[in-house]
């Protein structure tokens, strides 16, 4: 049931305000008399002495739920110290690569049923690594077949693109590395501004929603483009991916996310006046960087679409033919989550401008069930 929408996926992408206050529902806590602020995973409670004990911990996922345990990875390395390394899943089967039964393995998938992270599943189990999953289908067969592990409650997703499923997996990914993490004195102040910024991330999203025009109105600039590059460093290397991802899907449009640290390596060559460029540059620890490449792009008279925090436009902005979109701040952990949604919302236009079928796109199935 589409409601009022004309599409699931616009459907999907403007309730992320409830489906995250699901996904947090009865697992996090201002805290009562004691003020401590506290996380609470049914499904790893007893395990999560096995987890802080493992050697390494492997996020393993195809598509957008590998993007939504790559934006989760620095938190998880932040919060818990326990080296966290990435996985494609048919990479890893190809590879055969080496999993530990010192290796906790968590596999992030929306449908819990794509062949190849099931396959690695087996893989893992048969290697004797604890296996997680991160799952939104209650009864899937990753739900089923791994030890232990978090439903992201985000309910039923209906379009082939992934949209409400990314924000609840990074959420629960973020509650994942805060039930891990250590309670120390040293970083307690931390873990309390993340759970507040969780606490008060619907809110946000609510917040970001309202640019559904301007993204339209940014969907008519790009529509006949053949070509869209996205930019993005730390926390939101994974939203460049993923809103590349989102564009190429849908709209059927060429676009590459590409890490902004790698630009002088090789994508440098691609600028010129009439390639448009997407910059991730809100604020994080990396804000300094992110304005140098803006300055180095403009440079090479790059066409660029810039993301800041609001109020940073005039730290970002290179002139008239700039264009700025401006988004809510939040805690740089969670800012993936607010920066994905223009993207969505970009997406999302440019395929009804283009008159495509937002909700199938070609050649695709909403789970992979074979290799
Ligand atoms: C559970 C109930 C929820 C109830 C809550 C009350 C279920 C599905 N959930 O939620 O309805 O409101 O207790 O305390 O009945 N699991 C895996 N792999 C996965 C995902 C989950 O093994 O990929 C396991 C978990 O380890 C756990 C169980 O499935 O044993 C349920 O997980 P989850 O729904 O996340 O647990 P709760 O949030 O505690
Ligand atoms: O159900 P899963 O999360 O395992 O699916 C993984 C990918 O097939 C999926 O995310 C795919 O990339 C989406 N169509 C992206 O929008």
């Amino acid at each position: 049931n589409k409601g009022h929408y004309e599409h699931y996926m616009q459907k999907e992408i403007h309730e992320q305000p409830e489906s995250l206050t699901t996904t947090m529902r009865g697992r996090l806590s201002r805290g009562g008399s004691s003020k401590l602020k506290t996380v609470l995973l049914g499904g790893l409670k007893d395990h999560l002495k096995t987890i802080r004990r493992s050697r390494r911990i492997v996020f393993i996922g195809c598509g957008t739920s590998y993007n939504a345990a790559l934006a989760s990875r620095p938190i998880l390395e932040e919060l818990t110290g326990i080296p966290v390394t990435m996985e494609i899943a048919s990479d890893l089967l190809d590879r055969q690569g080496p999993i530990y039964r010192e290796d906790t393995a968590v596999f992030v998938s929306q449908s819990g049923e794509t062949a190849d992270t099931l396959l690695a599943l087996q893989y893992a189990l048969d290697n004797g690594a604890l296996c997680v999953g991160i799952t939104n289908t209650v009864g899937s067969a990753i739900a089923r077949n791994t030890h232990c592990g978090v439903h992201i409650n985000a309910g039923a997703e209906i379009g082939v693109a992934s949209t409400k499923a990314y924000t609840s997996q990074i959420v629960v990914m973020a509650m994942l590395a805060l039930a891990i993490g250590g309670d120390t004195i040293s970083n307690q102040a931390r873990r309390e501004a993340i759970i507040d910024g969780l606490l008060d991330l619907p809110n946000k999203v609510r917040e970001v929603l309202k640019q559904d025009q301007e993204m339209k109105d940014l969907a008519k600039l790009l529509m006949s483009e053949q070509s869209l590059l996205v930019f993005g460093r730390g926390f939101n290397y994974a939203t460049a991916l993923e809103g590349a991802l989102k564009v190429k899907e849908v709209a059927l449009t060429h676009s590459e996310g590409i890490l902004a640290g790698e630009m002088k390596h090789g994508p440098l060559a691609l600028v010129d006046e009439n390639l448009p460029i997407i910059v991730l540059a809100t604020r994080d620890a990396c804000f300094s960087k992110q304005q140098s490449v803006i300055q180095q792009l403009h440079a090479r008279k790059g066409r660029l679409i810039v993301m800041c925090s609001k109020g940073d436009a005039a730290l970002v902005s290179t002139g008239e033919s700039c264009r700025v979109i401006e988004v809510p701040l939040v805690e740089d952990c969670l800012q993936p989550v607010i920066n994905i949604i223009p993207l969505q919302l970009l997406a999302y236009h440019l395929t009804v401008l283009k008159g495509l079928n937002v909700d199938q796109p070609r050649n695709l199935a909403k789970s992979v069930t074979t290799q």
